[in-house]
């Protein structure tokens, strides 16, 4: 299975199986959060790995992997932007700061790029005042310019 984000284990379902009886959790949500942290996403062999460790049906596995949006089934990409569109930074302007980031980023919202980013739209970051907020990997980044953005970005691309 190919990888892009780096700073993960790849994928192995020996050493997922391992990890997941070290840990001695019968609970979904945490072996998924488990499997997410050391592989970077939950691919498909995941579910099937943590139905059988929570004696639960694949199906009440992939529930809760869909449920939660921030469970990956897919590798995250080097540089995730998560762009705040909800009402408080609406009234900061990031429906204008939405369509400049699409064209800095050369991608639309909740989109990959071949060159490591992808743009997704969340719903609050809890830093309402300070809109536009972005979410850029683990920083939360408030009143943020495309021009910060861009540098942000191409920082972060080169040091990963
Ligand atoms: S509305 Fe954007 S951070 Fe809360």
């Amino acid at each position: 299975m190919n990888q892009v984000a780096t700073g993960f284990r790849p994928w192995s379902t020996q050493v997922a199986m391992a990890i997941l009886e070290s840990k001695a959790s019968t609970l979904i949500l945490p072996n998924l959060q488990t499997i997410q942290k050391e592989f970077g996403f939950i691919p498909h062999e995941a579910i099937e790995l943590v139905s059988k460790v929570c004696n639960v049906s694949r199906a009440d596995v992939h529930g809760v992997v869909s449920y939660y949006t921030d469970l990956r089934e897919t590798p995250a990409a080097k540089v995730c932007v998560k762009l705040c569109v909800a009402e408080a930074c609406q009234a900061n302007g990031v429906r204008e700061f939405s369509v400049a980031a699409e064209q800095v980023l050369g991608i639309k919202l909740d989109q990959h790029n071949p060159g490591g980013v992808e743009l997704e739209a969340v719903y609050c970051l809890g830093n309402c005042v300070l809109g536009p907020t972005a979410l850029i990997n683990d920083t939360l980044y408030g009143r943020l310019t495309t021009e910060q953005l861009k540098a942000i970005v191409e920082t972060k691309l080169e040091n990963k």
